[in-house]
Parts: structure tokens; C-alpha cells; sequence
């Protein structure tokens, strides 16, 4: 669905990892729910993109940020602070993610050949990288404000992946990508304890499949997989991230929400 459901009009969203399949469909969404977006991602064509598709509109910022440069993290709230906005709803949504790995060209090696560099490379992005965006949080945000902080994982962060539907595909699931997603929620459950008394909602959000050109085939080997038979449109996703960001889920802290069609449930 497009239609606004969720008003976010209370609400100033900052999302990492902006310019991606998810990420762009978060900033259209929210936008269009009336909140005030900034966006930010590595400098490039996602980045470029983004920009020229919000030009003009005075409820969207954009801001280029490494999430994995510790120095850029410490500075980014004070740079969007500086600059008169307040978030109050924060998404720690970049990662490298397969799909990231494909377009880049980049190669799946077998699990006996990946290197430490590469594991820690995606450890950096996908699970540091959130953990200096909740630190600088905690220093510049937390306590000041009521705020919420929106974590990223997967349907197999706490699952593991069917290695066979990548039989022959240009992509593959590897293995730093879903025990990055797994830490990402015990950061998750660790900080709901630790920010509560001061008025700060955590929470995580579990993507399923989400379909993005993917070959007849691949979309067959996983909708079996999947109980609603087929793979999840962004808007979808996006659906269950407006409400997390809204004020309608103010009691919720310290949870993983699965939006995977069933696929955790079997
Ligand atoms: N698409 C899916 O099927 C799916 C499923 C489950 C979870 N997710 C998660 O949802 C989130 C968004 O996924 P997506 O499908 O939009 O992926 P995507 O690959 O389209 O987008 C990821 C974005 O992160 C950015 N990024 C990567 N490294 C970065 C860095 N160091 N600093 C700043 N930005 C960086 C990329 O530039 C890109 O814009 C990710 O956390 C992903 O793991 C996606």
C-alpha cells in the first residue's frame, strides 16, 4: 500500500543507508506521512539519486556519512543539530548486504575462503557501525529528548539461511551477514533496559525477501519458503518501519519485529 496510514508529523527521521531499495522507499514513505527525513549514505550514485528525487522539499535533508568512520559518526549529530533539527526517530539501516556485494561485482566466495579483512569489513558496517551510531546517540540525544532508535536485522539474523536456493544465483547469503544481523538485535534488547528510565524507546525490525528484480526462479525457491508464497514489496517493509517510527509505538521496546510473511513462523 502507498496511502498514509501512520501520521509522523510529530516525527524527525534520520536513516543511514538512505539511497538503498529499503532506505528510498523509507524516505518516500515517511515524507509522505508528514515527517521531517534526513537522509544520508556513502557519497555516490544512491546518494546522487536520493537527492535529486527530494530537491526541493524543505522537510528532507541529506547528509553524506561512512557509517563505518568512527570520527563521521561522532560528528553527525552535531552536524544535523547545528543545523536546527532534532531527531527524535533514528534508523541504523545500512549494511553491506548480497545484493550490495552483486552490483559492486564483487565475489561469494565459499566459506572456507573468506578472509578475516572481508568478515570484519562487513562486522564494521553492519554491527559496529550501529553500535557508534547508539553510542553517539547515547552522548548528543538520549535523555535530552524522547527519541527512538530503529535497528535493522533480518529473517536471518535468528534464522538460518537455506543455502541450496543459491544454487547457480549471482548472489549468495554468507555468513558474516547473518551473525552481524544477530548482534545487531542483542544490541537491540541490551540498550531497551539500559535507555528506558530516560525515555528511549529500541526496537528491531526483521526484513523478509524483499523482491528486487529477482529471477523467476529465485522468487520460486523462496516463495516455498515463505508462507505467504512470495517475496515482500519495499512498500511492505516499509508499512511495519512507519508504525516503529510513530508514536503509536511508544510501549514498545526490546522487541524484533518480522516482516518475512510467515518465513520465521515454520
Ligand atoms: N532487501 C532485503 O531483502 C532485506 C532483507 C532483510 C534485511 N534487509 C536489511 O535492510 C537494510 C536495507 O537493505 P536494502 O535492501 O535497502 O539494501 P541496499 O543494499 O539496497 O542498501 C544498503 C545501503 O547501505 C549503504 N551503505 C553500505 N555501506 C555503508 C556505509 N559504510 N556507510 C553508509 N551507508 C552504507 C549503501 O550505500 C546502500 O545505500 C539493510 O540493513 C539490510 O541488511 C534487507
Amino acid at each position: 500500500m502507498t496511502e498514509p496510514v501512520t501520521d509522523l508529523s510529530t516525527r524527525t527521521i534520520f536513516i543511514t543507508g538512505s539511497g538503498g531499495v529499503l532506505g528510498s522507499t523509507y524516505v518516500r514513505r515517511m515524507l509522505a506521512a508528514g515527517a521531517r527525513v534526513i537522509g544520508s549514505d556513502l557519497p555516490g550514485a544512491r546518494a546522487d539519486a536520493l537527492q535529486a528525487t527530494h530537491e526541493g522539499n524543505p522537510n528532507f535533508r541529506f547528509y553524506d556519512l561512512d557509517v563505518s568512520d568512527e570520527a563521521q559518526v561522532e560528528g553527525i549529530f552535531t552536524r544535523i543539530l547545528g543545523d536546527g533539527w532534532q531527531p527524535n526517530v533514528v534508523l541504523n539501516n545500512a549494511a553491506i548486504t548480497g545484493e550490495l556485494l552483486m552490483g559492486a561485482g564483487k565475489p561469494f566466495p565459499d566459506f572456507k575462503d573468506i578472509s578475516v579483512s572481508d568478515w570484519e569489513r562487513t562486522m564494521r558496517t553492519n554491527l559496529t557501525a550501529p553500535f557508534m551510531i547508539a553510542r553517539q546517540m547515547d552522548r548528543d540525544i538520549v535523555g535530552k529528548y524522547p527519541c527512538t532508535l530503529v535497528n535493522v536485522a533480518s529473517m536471518y539474523a535468528l534464522n538460518g539461511a537455506h543455502h541450496a536456493i543459491y544454487e547457480g544465483m549471482p548472489f549468495k547469503n554468507f555468513a558474516a551477514y547473518g551473525v552481524s544481523k544477530a548482534g545487531v538485535h542483542g544490541l537491540t534488547v541490551w540498550l531497551a533496559g539500559y535507555w528506558a528510565e530516560r525515555g528511549a524507546t529500541v526496537n528491531t525490525i526483521a526484513p523478509g525477501a524483499v523482491f528486487n528484480n529477482h529471477s523467476e526462479e529465485f522468487q520460486r525457491r523462496v516463495g516455498e519458503l515463505i508462507m505467504a508464497g512470495r517475496m515482500a514489496k519495499p512498500d511492505e517493509i516499509a508499512d511495519a518501519m512507519l508504525f516503529l517510527a510513530s508514536p503509536a509505538a511508544g510501549y514498545i521496546t526490546g522487541q524484533m519485529i518480522n516482516v518475512d510473511g510467515g518465513f520465521s513462523a515454520w
